[in-house]
């Protein structure tokens, strides 16, 4: 398979942009969302693990799924530099990766849904996985024009929040809420990209 990141996973954390992104999410996500540390979490598409890294010591454990081979080498190598002893991390796309029969508290991704193909398969699973009353939260693109990934084309070229909302309603999800989330702008092409940050309760 060929790994979109793999140029990119070993500078990811130290990418201002990247930075300025997940800063931006894991602020919203802490202002917005309760966590206990009883709390089991799942990160979709957790890449070099900045987001789950950050909630660690909140939380009891976090287990980060990402299918890339270069993103999750990164992640591997902090997670042994800062010794957090309860996050796992899993090699796999997010359909099939084996979670055995764990079910998750908060099931969370930022920036990964637009390049997972099956969202209506992801969102099933999800809908599996989280425990009754669990939480689904979403952070990505706004719906776009596709020059966010410039001549790579991924997926989907963001999302209408309202369209993914009434997605996770036929699946019994409910309280659907959506926030403005900091936006991803380029000074040098003059761009600015809208983000959401989606949270939905099953
Ligand atoms: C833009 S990066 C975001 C990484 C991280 N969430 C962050 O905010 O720094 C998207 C990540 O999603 C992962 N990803 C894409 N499709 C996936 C899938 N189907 N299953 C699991 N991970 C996936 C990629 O490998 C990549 O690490």
């Amino acid at each position: 398979m060929n790994d979109r990141f793999a140029e990119r996973a070993a500078e990811w954390n130290f990418n201002p942009r990247i930075i300025k992104m997940f800063r931006a999410f894991v602020d919203q996500f802490r202002k917005e969302i309760p966590l206990t540390t009883d709390m089991n979490l799942l990160d979709v598409g957790g890449g070099t693990g900045l987001i789950a890294f950050d909630l660690a010591d909140s939380v009891k454990s976090i287990t980060i799924v990402d299918s890339s081979p270069a993103m999750v080498k990164t992640a591997r190598e902090h997670l042994v530099e800062e010794n957090i002893s309860n996050v796992t991390i899993i090699e796999s796309d997010i359909l099939h990766a084996d979670l055995g029969d764990q079910k998750f508290d908060r099931i969370y991704g930022h920036m990964s849904f637009h390049h997972i193909e099956n969202i209506d398969g992801a969102f099933d699973r999800f809908a599996k996985l989280l425990v009754p009353g669990g939480m689904l939260i979403i952070g990505d693109l706004m719906s776009e024009d596709g020059s966010f990934h410039g001549e790579e084309t991924v997926p989907h070229n963001g999302f209408d929040p309202v369209k993914l909302s009434a997605k996770l309603m036929i699946r019994g999800f409910s309280k659907m809420q959506t926030l403005p989330l900091e936006s991803m702008d380029r000074p040098e092409t003059g761009s600015s990209f809208e983000r959401f940050f989606l949270v939905a309760v099953k």
